[in-house]
């Protein structure tokens, strides 16, 4: 490709535009469902020992092999060891199957922005608006289509630094708003039962499905194991210091996830009355619980907008990544030109998006284990792909590679503080620990499924 690579200005550049990428619904919508589905406490407990441990060692290395090599994921690895570069390969299919369904949930927050900005919070309150909406045929595609069309319009342009400009603006104001909100449901009536859900963990609740739930969740809502780090590392400046800005990048959106989850998990107990059962919603809880609180606030419509205009800009930033890294990804293998590769992305992004959307409703039938199609493609990503992809990115960096390479570019710009830390785990802790529970979360899932 003749287009030169640029890189990230400044010390800040770098860790913005990865936060850009990682701060998105995966944070907002995704997060507090699984807390709330996988034992709150419990599945708090385990993602924070896996940011801090797995989430760092990976994140290290993805992006220290974007830098080193200047690549991004199938080149990287096939510039350091042609054989492997398969890895790549099955990352680079993880945004293929994100986008699409990423994109119908970010339609789901449009639809919300439109109905607040236009005065229905309290229709949007009532007991089932949001299942009697998901499940209109049309409806739904519709928004669908304007969330991913707005994000194709974004990188057809090329206007994409405008985009993370405004929302360095406005993620600042997503957190305060995010901390504003889960303070008042605090003071609900029955909020700190679902507090103590939250943040205190039930031993009896955890299982290996709780792990791999939550590993996934971490890889999803960090933007690991499907290559973007790898993208992202190859345009980072040798003169930055790495491990400093995997810390950031890892504490913000660690930080937005539980602020996220401290506002949704105890607003649900606020509203179902302790009623457990209310917390298996799944990917409906935020559109659900919400607009129930935004309801109980003075001046709730206006906040409401205001929640869903910023959690927009988030999930904007994000598709506009996963957008970025599958038009780059075809274009290196059919070497269109990029308008061109953008189109092609769009339709058939939108074609792998309606059965996500239609699952709801008309094709609710076509389930598997009580999955819809959202949760299946959702499923297959996260909970198989990208752990098999953290996998033999480990098992390449730990045993092929060495992991010396790694801290030698990490230490470019002095010392590599958490270096035994990451060799421990890269090398013994990840590749044991992911075969196992695979292993374990697969034979479940065929229980439950029952095949
Ligand atoms: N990390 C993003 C989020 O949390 C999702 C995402 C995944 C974005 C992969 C880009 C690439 O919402």
């Amino acid at each position: 490709m003749s287009e030169k690579r640029s890189s990230f200005t400044g010390k800040l550049g770098f860790v913005l535009a990865a936060a850009g990428s990682a701060v998105g619904l995966g944070n907002i919508w995704r997060f507090p469902y699984l807390a709330a589905k996988y034992g709150g406490g419990i599945f708090l407990l385990v993602y924070i020992i896996l940011a801090v441990t797995f989430g760092f060692a990976l994140m290290c290395a993805e992006i220290a092999l974007g830098r080193k090599t200047g690549q991004s994921a199938i080149g990287a690895f096939r510039t350091l060891n042609k054989k492997y570069s398969f890895i790549g390969v099955i990352a680079s299919v993880i945004p293929i199957i994100i986008l699409p369904y990423y994109s119908v949930i970010g339609g789901w927050v449009t639809k919300y922005l439109a109905v607040f900005v236009s005065g229905g919070m309290s229709e949007a309150a009532a007991d089932g608006y949001f299942e009697t909406f998901i499940a209109k045929p049309f409806e739904p595609i519709g928004w669908f289509l304007l969330f991913i069309g707005l994000t194709a319009l974004v990188v057809l342009l090329g206007v994409e630094k405008g985009v993370e400009k405004v929302s360095k603006v406005m993620m600042p104001v997503l957190v305060v708003l995010t901390v504003f909100v889960a303070v008042y449901v605090l003071f609900m009536p029955g909020a700190i039962d679902g507090l103590i859900y939250y943040i205190k963990p039930d031993f009896s609740k955890f299982s290996a499905t709780t792990v791999l739930a939550a590993m996934g969740q971490l890889f999803y809502s960090m933007s690991l194991a499907m290559g973007i780090m790898i993208t992202y590392g190859s345009y980072m400046k040798k003169d930055v210091n790495l491990e400093k800005s995997v810390r950031q990048i890892e504490i913000f959106d660690t930080g937005i996830a539980f602020f996220a989850g401290l506002m949704i998990v105890p607003a649900v107990f606020a509203f179902s009355g302790g009623d457990e059962t209310a917390l298996g919603k799944g990917p409906g809880l935020m559109f659900i619980t919400l607009p129930k609180v935004f309801e109980s606030m003075k001046g709730g419509s206006f906040i409401g907008a205001a929640f869903f205009v910023l959690v927009l800009f988030a999930a904007l930033t994000s598709s506009i990544s996963l957008m970025e890294t599958v038009v780059s990804i075809v274009r290196d293998k059919i070497g269109w030109s990029r308008n061109k590769t953008c189109i092609l992305v769009l339709v058939f992004s939108v074609l792998l998006g309606l059965p996500s959307s239609l699952g709801f409703g008309v094709w609710s039938n076509i389930s598997l284990g009580g999955m819809t199609f959202l949760d299946m493609s959702d499923f297959f990503s996260n909970s198989i792909l990208m752990p098999i992809v953290a996998l033999l990115t480990s098992i390449f960096i730990g045993y092929v590679l060495k992991p010396k390479a790694i801290i030698e570019e990490i230490e470019l710009t002095g010392p590599f503080k958490a270096k035994t830390l990451f060799t421990v785990v890269i090398k013994y802790i990840a590749p044991v620990c992911i075969v196992l529970i695979l292993i374990s979360s697969v034979l479940d899932a065929l229980g439950i499924m029952k095949i």
